[in-house]
């Protein structure tokens, strides 16, 4: 059976052990209702260290809608049975309540992070990097793994958790993994599986429309980029876009002047009746 904590003492002890045995340890933080892109970091932690510890925790400071947070799968159960499927032994799971984590007091600590912090989720989703860098250092904290793996579909995240682990001087080293789709195209989420089926079927729209701007981007400006891919949401029934940016990959500042030395992406934020999707591609 795989071991499943559901208090940092029992996982400090655990990972203090492995530790002490001079076995590496690998973290997978996630909030849960795993799928194959999850199982996709789990499994890049186990080929990189002997133990993984994968947390699953719905953080409430996180989330500026307190109707998603309520609608957020929680599937503690075949979660845990989906790990054992990679390993029984290698893996244990962290599971915190909010009192555990939070010590009875769940609000966020408030962050800089040079700027990154203020564009596009930061920018729609009030306090949300603060949520995220509050229990990301927390887990950090707790866990002290060498390698923490997380995912490109939430790239600003990516960026975000490498400033803190920079500003606050944490010995280890953030993993980047590149983002796992559906075969329609669809990014990977646990919020996929609260698509209604007219929506679901709608929903690859959005990494076709990337892929297209990709190439466009070869030729055009980035704002005759996100005019075109503006019009095609205004002409889409279904989907509503919240915003389409594209960006320096490094500062995340949406591109005014295009410069041959810097690598862009573009982002995008979707409403799919009530469930909220983000998507980005490399556009060079
Ligand atoms: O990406 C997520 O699932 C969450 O933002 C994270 C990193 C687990 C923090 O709650």
């Amino acid at each position: 059976m795989l071991k499943v904590f559901t208090e940092k003492e029992q996982t400090i002890a655990v990972v203090s052990s492995y530790k002490s045995k001079g076995l590496s340890v690998g973290f997978v933080p996630t909030m849960g209702a795993l799928h194959h892109g999850h199982l996709a970091l789990v499994e890049k932690a186990l080929d990189n260290n002997d133990k993984v510890v994968v947390s699953i925790f719905v953080n409430p400071t996180q989330f500026d809608n307190s109707e998603d947070l309520k609608k957020y799968p929680r599937t503690l159960g075949n979660d845990v049975k989906l790990l054992e499927t990679l390993s029984k032994e290698k893996i244990i799971v962290y599971a915190p309540t909010v009192d555990d984590i939070y010590e009875g007091y769940a609000v966020s600590q408030s962050f800089d992070f040079d700027g990154l912090e203020f564009e596009m989720e930061g920018r729609f989703r009030q306090g949300h990097f603060d949520g995220v860098g509050t229990i990301v250092k927390r887990f950090l904290e707790i866990v002290k793994p060498h390698n923490a793996y997380f995912g490109e579909k939430d790239f600003q995240q990516l960026q975000i958790i490498k400033k803190l682990v920079e500003k606050y001087n944490m010995p280890l080293n953030i993993i980047g993994c590149k983002i796992y789709r559906e075969t329609s195209g669809l990014a990977m989420s646990s919020r996929n599986t609260r698509l209604k089926p007219e929506y679901k079927n709608e929903a690859p729209f959005i990494y076709e429309t990337l892929k297209a701007a990709k190439k466009r981007f070869d030729t055009n400006s980035a704002n005759k980029v996100t005019k075109w891919v503006e019009k095609q949401f205004s002409n889409d029934n279904i989907l509503e876009l919240e915003y389409f940016i594209i960006a320096d990959t490094d500062t995340l500042k949406t591109v005014k002047k295009r410069s041959n030395k810097k690598t862009y992406r573009a982002f995008i934020a979707v409403y799919a009746d009530d469930v909220r999707l983000i998507d980005n591609i490399a556009l060079n």
